[in-house]
């Protein structure tokens, strides 16, 4: 094996992403992917590649020091390419410590790990895969570049950015090699319906009411979940030590108009008549400390490692959401049981 990557959170949405592009691409390296499969963890999304002789899953949670330590012995694991964490803004408001456990004190413990187990440092990377969150919102204009101030703003927002400065203080401390990559709102296949995509899909396809927080008026910029794979094995594979690099599409959004959008594509594929889903549009209570606005500049990995987003969003949007129609099986095991009670419980 050239190399032994652990990915962590590869059973969630954008890390089966990643899982399968590097399983794929790179049959002569091991592909361990560590996850504890929380709600938001499935291993339905990986059912294409898991008998590849590249690939082995591993059921841990990254606060378990002994058991991270088996797997970086028994692997002998090279590289780290961590997305494991605690990611929905709203599960972060209602339950923050739940975001320090995984997303702070996980990301050290596994720092921990690697840092004891490789003897050379030098020789290994460890690649955290971050939000465009931590540099906060964007309410007077301009873009989040890599010299924008961190400035979180919600408790997950809080939570990612202390876990990119633990990454950047192994790096100048113990001498770890490290990067960071900052990335926009992803959408695509395997999403779970808490985020706004896949929950207006859901929503419209059982005819029950979209709920857009507060006039709707905030701003995202989409990315499709294909494209910042490729992005993070660019950068793991060209980026430079200790860098930091911003990904995004390019493309922002009101949210009241990506579910306009949502609802005139599906009222075609769905054979209704035009006007009919965004009915459904009810205006919610806004989101406690809801940031306005979020915009990436991606030049630098665009001039640097050559990265730009393949997809346009009208193209990623229909894929998207032909794959939600196509994957109802899929949708109907992740809404069924516990996904009913936090949607009760939040949008009640
Ligand atoms: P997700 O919630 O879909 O998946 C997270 C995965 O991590 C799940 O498989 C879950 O089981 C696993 N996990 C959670 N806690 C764990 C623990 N303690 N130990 C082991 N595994 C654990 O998240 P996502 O949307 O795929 O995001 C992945 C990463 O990318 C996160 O670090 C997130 O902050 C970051 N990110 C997400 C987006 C986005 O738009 N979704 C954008 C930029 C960055
Ligand atoms: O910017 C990157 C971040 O994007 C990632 O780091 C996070 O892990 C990911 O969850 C995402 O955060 P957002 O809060 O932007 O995504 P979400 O899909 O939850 O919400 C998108 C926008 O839609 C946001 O302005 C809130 C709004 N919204 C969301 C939901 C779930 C609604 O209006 N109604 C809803 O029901």
């Amino acid at each position: 094996m050239k190399k032994s990557i652990l990915i962590t959170g590869g059973a969630g949405f954008i890390g089966s992403h990643v899982v399968r592009l590097f399983v794929n691409k790179y049959p002569d390296y091991r592909i361990i992917n560590l996850d504890c499969l929380t709600y938001a963890g499935n291993l339905e999304n990986l059912k294409d590649i898991e008998d590849k002789d590249n690939y082995v899953f591993s059921k841990v949670d990254i606060n378990e020091e002994k058991l991270l330590e088996m797997v970086f012995n028994d692997y002998q694991v090279t590289d780290v390419i961590h997305l494991a964490a605690e990611s929905h803004v709203d599960r972060s408001i209602s339950d923050p410590l739940a975001f320090v456990k995984t997303n702070v004190m996980g990301t050290v413990n596994l720092l921990n790990t690697a840092r004891k187990y490789w003897k050379d440092l030098e020789n290994h990377l460890f690649y955290h895969v971050s939000t465009d969150e931590v540099y906060g919102s964007l309410d007077d204009g301009g873009y989040f570049t890599e010299t924008t101030p961190y400035d979180p703003q919600s408790p997950y927002s809080a939570s990612k950015a202390s876990s990119d400065h633990f990454v950047r203080a192994y790096a100048n401390t113990y001498g770890m090699k490290t990067i960071i990559s900052n990335c926009s709102n992803n959408y695509g296949p395997n999403q779970f319906p808490e985020k706004l995509i896949p929950l207006c899909i859901h929503n419209i396809k059982e005819k029950k009411s979209l709920p857009v927080y507060g006039k709707g008026e905030n701003v995202r910029d989409w990315l499709y979940v294909e494209d910042h794979a490729r992005a993070i094995d660019v950068v793991f594979h060209k980026g430079i030590q200790g860098e930091t690099y911003n990904i995004g599409g390019f493309n922002e959004w009101k949210n009241i108009s990506i579910v306009r959008l949502l609802c005139e594509i599906m009222d075609k594929k769905l054979g209704r008549e035009a006007g009919e889903s965004a009915k459904l549009i009810t205006f919610v209570k806004d989101r406690a400390g809801h940031d306005l606005r979020y915009a990436i500049d991606a030049q630098k990995i665009n001039r640097e490692l050559g990265w730009a987003p393949s997809l346009t969003f009208e193209v990623g949007i229909e894929k998207t959401v032909d794959w939600y129609l196509d994957n109802d099986t899929w949708l109907q095991g992740v809404t069924s049981g516990d996904y009913q009670h936090y949607y009760k419980v939040h949008y009640s």
